[in-house]
């Protein structure tokens, strides 16, 4: 969490820094701070988003040719004036900002404090400012210097910028378990969580490693370990262009993001599917596919909206390849002692490959000798760099805090991994593996269709609107539906929802259903749909409030429903890929109706970064 902004040239530092802490306040948004060098150093920052900085700042001079700038996620001190970064040394020559979690800085803490500090903030960060600042004051040593020796005291996660008021012309950057990507301009550079702040100025980026320092100039990159020894950059190109993290017309990322769907299905099929050949073609999978097809087991390890895109691939994988599939919590699997045995291959999903659990996770299962495929969204992220082999979701940037269209994106790309294993493995006929071929190839002119009825979801949340809990039930595919379904409308309107399977229902959840509860039923044509049927009947013989999610023709559950919205017929593989955009549109117009920022809900950040 956290986002960082940097930049050296001979620009105006300071709409850069704006303009890119704007693009990653998807990172989080509980404080803004910018600090930068002219003639001294100054510290701006304020509580709340980057737009009530910029206002309070109108009018200042910024006039700066290099600053660093951090829209925060609160994790050590209260959203506040006080413990907005950046934070600066106790000398005021230092001035700081950090994404991560120091995890020792008490004890840190406890040192300086024996000699005599004291502290404006309650966070970590300005407790590691001053280790560093001490250091070098004790040492006599250069800033770089300092730091070296202080990062090897620390434990926990950190990206950090550094700007020394008695060095003008350089920004020190150091990388450990967070994000940090510099982009290579003609004399000048850029720092940020992601590439996102310097897009409309260079293509050219270099993704720092962990245990790497940078040291920044105008016109020079210096990247060195810890043990000081040089490391040679590496220059990846960035294929993302601008238009691709803006709103494009649509009021918010969330609902530009749920629109995209069609297109970012069809991006990922694009090159790898061909229904007629009979083929899917996917190079990660292809040269891993023994280790795949033998493997003795599948482990999936992911977090929220991914852990529910692996419950649905367990039913896949599990159905089609008959391979033993385990999911779990990549924070639970990462603190237990998980059996991983020879054989074992571990999935991880996650859209911003730097979710801090997941990381940790199959860094674990690494040293246990497990073979790592990672299903990521975000190229060169941590979690791609960290696996042995992986396929690209290719979304394309999702903003929206709300995870929407990578959830879909992911389900496109476990699908094809289990036919692919499934056909090699001969667990498959020939005709259902080329109908579910089929069927993936018709999915994005399907979830146009059904988009184009957008509005009647909206007349759906107007109703609900009021609403202080909700229930969403599910069958099979459709379970980890319904559990997507109820955290977006969480998320989004802050209204409590539970996801159970339907039948589980009856065995205590039921207990909650009066006249004002909304029930969401997944319950499109499957096998079991009749069961799910008498589940519907159960709510409305105790009064309670149907919304059916139904396939298109299906007049069993019309009669009975209060409300329903209809979606292409699918195979009840493909099928979660529709049904789970009207739940997310039905979220997200209960939240605008609420009036809730639903691009930016509370507390919320979309990279955890932290544990
Ligand atoms: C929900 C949501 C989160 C993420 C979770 C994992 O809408 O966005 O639950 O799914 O934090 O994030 P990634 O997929 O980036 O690892």
């Amino acid at each position: 969490m956290c986002g960082i902004v940097g930049y050296i040239g001979s620009r105006e530092a300071y709409p850069i820094i704006i303009t890119g802490l704007k693009r990653q306040e998807y990172r989080g948004y509980d404080s803004t701070g910018v600090a930068l060098i002219n003639h001294g150093l100054k510290v701006f920052k304020k509580k709340g988003k980057v737009a009530e900085l910029e206002e309070y700042l109108l009018g200042k001079n910024l006039s700066a040719s290099v600053g660093i700038g951090h829209t925060r996620w609160a994790t050590h001190g209260e959203p506040s004036d006080r413990n907005a970064h950046p934070h600066q040394s106790a000398s005021g020559k230092l001035a700081m900002i950090h994404n991560g979690i120091i995890e020792n800085y008490n004890q840190l803490k406890q040192e300086l404090l024996n000699k005599g500090y004291t502290f404006n903030s309650e966070t970590d960060t300005e407790v590691l400012l001053n280790f560093i600042e001490e250091i070098q004051k004790n040492n006599q040593c250069s800033l770089e210097e300092a730091l070296r020796i202080a990062l090897k005291r620390v434990t926990g996660a950190y990206v950090i910028l550094l700007l020394d008021e008695g060095n003008p012309d350089t920004i020190i950057a150091a990388r450990k378990g967070s994000p940090l990507v510099i982009g290579i301009g003609k004399d000048e550079h850029f720092l940020g969580s992601d590439a996102t702040p310097m897009l409309e100025y260079t293509k050219e980026v270099v993704y720092v490693n962990d245990y790497e320092i940078a040291i920044v100039k105008a016109n020079e990159l210096v990247l060195k370990n810890l043990g000081n020894e040089g490391q040679t950059p590496y220059i990846t190109k960035l294929d993302v262009e601008l238009a691709a993290i803006e709103k494009g017309g649509f009021e918010h990322f969330m609902l530009k993001e749920i629109f995209e769907q069609p297109g970012t299905i069809y991006d990922c099929l694009r090159g790898r599917l061909d229904a007629t050949a009979g083929t899917i073609t996917m190079s990660g999978v292809q040269n891993n596919i023994d280790t795949l097809k033998n493997a003795n087991r599948i482990i999936i390890v992911a977090c929220g909206t991914s852990w529910h895109a692996g419950l649905l691939a367990e039913y896949i994988i599990e159905e089609l390849c008959r391979t033993p599939v385990e999911v779990e919590y990549a924070s639970e699997f990462r603190y237990r002692n998980p059996i991983i045995n020879k054989g074992d291959v571990i999935i991880a999903i996650s859209q911003s490959g730097e979710t801090a659990d997941t990381l940790v996770a199959i860094e674990k299962a690494k040293e246990q000798g497990a073979i790592i495929f990672g299903i990521v969204n975000v190229v060169g992220s941590s979690i791609a760099r960290a696996s042995h082999a992986g396929a690209y979701t290719h979304a394309g940037p999702e903003i929206g805090v709300a995870s929407t269209k990578a959830f879909t994106a992911q389900l496109v790309v476990l699908t094809m991994i289990a036919l692919k294993v499934a056909k090699e493995k001969e667990s498959i006929t020939p005709e259902r593996y080329s109908k579910l071929l089929f069927e993936l190839g018709d999915i994005p002119e399907k979830a146009g269709a059904l988009l184009k009825r957008a509005e009647e979801l909206k007349i759906i949340g107007e109703k609900y609107k009021g609403a202080a809990d909700a229930l969403y039930l599910g069958r099979g595919y459709n379970f980890p539906v319904a559990l997507e379904g109820a955290l977006k409308l969480k998320e989004i309107s802050y209204i409590h929802a539970e996801g159970y399977p339907a039948a589980e229902m009856k065995h205590g959840p039921i207990a909650l259903v009066d006249d004002k509860l909304p029930v969401v039923f997944v319950a499109t044509k499957d096998d079991y749909h009749n069961k799910i049927v008498s589940n519907i009947q159960e709510i409305k013989a105790r009064k309670g409030k149907v919304i059916a999610i139904i396939t298109d023709g299906d007049e069993s559950i019309t009669s009975m429903a209060d409300d329903v919205f209809a979606v292409p017929p699918a195979d009840e593989i493909v099928s979660p890929m529709l049904s789970v955009i009207p739940l997310q549109l039905l979220s997200y117009y209960i939240g605008v109706a609420k009036g809730c920022d639903v691009d930016k809900p509370r507390n919320l950040a979309k990279s955890v970064t932290v544990e």
